[in-house]
């Protein structure tokens, strides 16, 4: 087992690459079963989720290659196992996006059901009732989804809720069905324009992604394509705090500050500089220190749930006191424990987290619990005063590129040592 072990203080400065974007790549690496042909995928990011869906489309007979240049060809035009099975699906609920596809080209598909985790029950209703509005029926036995629909038949399809994962299911399953399909109450996040963007390249007829209606008119078939996978936000955004709470000056390159409005509006808030072009974002602390800064989570482009961690770590070394309401997960709180265990000064009052600034926090041995939770505990360790051991990084590899040779560029003091 790996563990980080930062000794903090040092204002960034410098200039990084980001990512492609983990919650786009996964997605359209699952709708590569839609297509008869490769995809080629350019700039998919190295990270444990995207190993673990390749290892599941390849139990279930796809194949690939990696290249030098993170260009990943992969071929699952011709699956030879219809399951999706409980171990694989178990370490990643992204893994519920091999059943539209699935289902859609093969006409059955069996996938485990992939349960709660750290952060909340996460149930998949909402995708189930909708393969079912377009005819698809569907049986709960054992742990597992059996699906079957000879041909699915386009349909309206209401979300009760706004549900990234089933957007991208039935938006996924309805390109190859009979007809048309309108999905309202669809998320609008980037990660799923960037998905219809690949469908589309693909052969789909799809319009309206990024809005809060996507119409698909069904397609007979779809092929193989080369696509670019969009940068990854809530890598940029970890960053920018990175820099703001060190009050360092740095700059992303290979981003779209379009999709991060919510998340630069209140960096900004917090008293930082920020000039963007079309490709990179600069944020300038000026050696300040930040003012802490109200947050409630919602669907985009509202502020994000995968960033309210960090800017939780943001706000316990900030000037003032403010407060951050979750309302997509019951339980995405777990880094409140060992932020405290660092001097922060926190409250949780239902699903508020109350945060009076402290001028310093003291570096402490820290246990990652998932994945942003795990980010917010490198922010913080990056700011302390000492050195912060932070044990289970593989939470962080789920989501974060060399996330110690970055900040390393940037000048932090962080190695990644063996137990
Ligand atoms: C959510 C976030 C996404 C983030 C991801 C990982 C939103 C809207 N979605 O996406 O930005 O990247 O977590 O942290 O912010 N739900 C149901 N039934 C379902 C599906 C979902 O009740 O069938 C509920 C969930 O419990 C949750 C809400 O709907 O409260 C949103 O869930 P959903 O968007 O599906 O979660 P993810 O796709 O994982």
């Amino acid at each position: 087992m790996y563990k980080l072990v930062i000794k903090g203080g040092v204002p960034l400065s410098g200039t990084i690459n980001i990512a492609g974007s983990k919650n786009a790549a996964l997605p359209i690496l699952f709708a590569s079963i839609l297509a008869d042909g490769p995809l080629k995928l350019n700039n998919t990011p190295h990270l444990s989720d995207v190993s673990t869906t390749l290892r599941l489309l390849m139990d279930m007979g796809a194949e690939f290659i990696l290249e030098s240049d993170n260009s990943l060809f992969i071929n699952s035009a011709k699956l030879t196992k219809l399951t999706a099975e409980y171990n694989l699906v178990k370490t990643m609920r992204a893994s519920i996006l091999t059943l539209g596809p699935m289902l859609a080209k093969y006409g059955e598909a069996k996938v485990s059901l992939p349960g709660g985790c750290a952060i909340g029950t996460r149930p998949v209703n909402l995708h189930l009732k909708a393969l079912e509005d377009l005819g698809a029926s569907i049986e709960v036995k054992g742990g597992y989804i059996y699906a079957k629909a000879k041909q699915l038949i386009g349909a309206n399809v209401h979300f009760e809720q706004v549900s990234v994962t089933a957007t991208e299911n039935i938006l996924m399953a309805a390109t190859l069905a009979q007809g048309t399909t309108t999905i309202h109450n669809a998320a609008q996040e980037p990660e799923i324009v960037d998905l219809a963007n690949c469908l589309i390249n693909m052969g789909a007829n799809i319009s309206g992604a990024g809005t809060a209606v996507i119409n698909i008119k069904g397609v007979k078939t779809l092929s193989g394509i080369t696509h670019s996978v969009c940068p990854d936000r809530i890598e940029a955004g970890t960053y920018l705090i990175a820099a703001a709470i060190t009050g360092g000056k740095i700059t992303l390159k290979h981003t779209r500050y379009q999709s991060m409005r919510a998340i630069i509006d209140k960096l900004i808030e917090a008293g930082a500089e920020i000039e963007c072009d079309k490709s990179s974002i600069t944020l300038d602390m000026k050696g300040q220190r930040p003012k802490a800064v109200n947050i409630r989570t919602s669907a985009y482009p509202n502020f994000p749930t995968d960033m309210q961690a960090q800017f939780c770590a943001l706000n316990i070394i900030a000037d003032g006191q403010a407060s951050i309401t979750e309302t997509i997960f019951e339980n995405r709180f777990m880094h409140i424990p060992e932020l405290s265990r660092m001097g922060a000064d926190l409250t949780l009052e239902g699903n508020t987290v109350i945060a009076k600034g402290v001028k310093s926090l003291t570096g402490a041995n820290l246990m990652a619990t998932d994945l942003r939770a795990s980010a917010s505990l490198v922010l913080a360790g990056l700011a302390a005063q000492g050195t912060t051991t932070i044990e289970r990084v593989y939470h962080l590899d789920r989501g974060y590129e060399t996330i110690e040779e970055k900040l390393k560029l940037l000048g932090a003091n962080i190695e990644r040592i063996q137990d």
